[in-house]
């Protein structure tokens, strides 16, 4: 499912396979990066149109690459009609300066980046060479096409150019548009961060059944399947969050017991207001 503040169609893999940019760079395939070629592989991306540029890579990449028959680390470059840039932030200097990456842009390519706190500003100031920019914020299920990714573009990206990176980011789940590039320290804090926000709750859940008498393992097995269930009714049901809580709550109930505490004033909500600014206020301090 991809929106754009809306909601708009979804499109299968094999569709969007169709407006894939070619041929494709993947520059840096460690755990992101590695996940995003995975599922662009399997919604029918031609691998003999996909270079890897990886120095060290994992022996997984390197015999997907072998297996697919993907380019891995060629001598020669070319412009490409995409460089994903997969690689760690602070890698973006060393890799710009050696020249690595300009020989893959010319003036068509995409170049789409999921480097935490590099800005448009940074990514145009170390590759000037790049025109149709494209910032990404994705989220660790993206390796399961389950992510939540939140994406700005520079103002040369033009419609050719955003439905390729639509296309090749709606392979990993759900993408939101912004309109405002402020905007991506807090889709970080949300999305970004989101999973392990998800993580703590199952973990909290368990040690509180262990708490109330259970063994622990079965306080384990039962808090990561109720948080898993319930992630797959949320996704499944298209009521808001609030209605299938109050849905499950009778009044007078246990669950209304145990929300009463959760939702006091300086309960969850508001705890989570507080982490949420607290990981958008770090996330604009590792800008840059
Ligand atoms: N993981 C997440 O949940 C997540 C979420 C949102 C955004 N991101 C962003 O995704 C990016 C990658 O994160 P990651 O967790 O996937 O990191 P990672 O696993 O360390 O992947 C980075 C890959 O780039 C390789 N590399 C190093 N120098 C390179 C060069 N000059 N050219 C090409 N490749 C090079 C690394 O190889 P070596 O290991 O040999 O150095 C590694 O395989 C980061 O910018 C991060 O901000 C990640």
């Amino acid at each position: 499912m991809t929106r754009d503040h809306a909601p708009v169609s979804e499109s299968p893999g094999r569709d969007r396979a169709a407006s894939f940019p070619t041929p494709l760079v993947l520059a840096g395939a460690g755990k992101m990066g590695s996940a995003l070629l995975r599922g662009w592989l399997a919604d029918g991306l031609d691998p003999g149109a996909v270079t890897v540029i990886d120095p060290q890579p994992s022996p997984e990449v390197a015999a997907l690459c072998a297996e697919r028959g993907l380019r891995l680390n060629p001598t020669d470059a070319e412009p490409a009609g995409a460089l994903v840039l997969g690689i760690k932030p602070q890698i973006l200097d060393a890799a710009a300066a050696a020249a690595a990456l300009a020989a893959w842009i010319g003036p068509d390519t995409l170049v789409l980046s999921i480097l935490a706190g590099k800005t448009l500003a940074d990514l145009k100031r170390r590759l000037p060479g790049a025109r149709a920019l494209v910032r990404v914020m994705p989220n660790l299920p993206a390796s399961i096409g389950r992510g939540a990714t939140g994406a700005v573009g520079s103002s040369e990206v033009g419609p050719d150019a955003r439905a390729g990176a639509e296309a090749l980011l709606a392979s990993s789940g759900l993408v939101a548009w912004l309109d405002d590039e402020g905007l991506i320290d807090a889709v970080t804090a949300v999305s970004g961060s989101g999973p392990a926000y998800v993580f703590l709750l199952a973990e909290a859940l368990a040690e509180a059944g262990v708490a109330a008498g259970l063994p622990p393992d079965l306080a384990a097995q039962l808090a990561r399947a109720t948080v898993a269930g319930a992630g797959a009714l949320l996704d499944a049901d298209p009521r808001e969050a609030g209605q299938l809580r109050r849905d499950v709550t009778s009044p007078g109930g246990t669950t209304a017991a145990a929300l009463a505490v959760l939702m006091r004033e300086e309960g969850l909500p508001a705890l989570m207001t507080e982490a949420v600014a607290a990981a958008r206020r770090r996330a604009g301090e590792l800008s840059g």
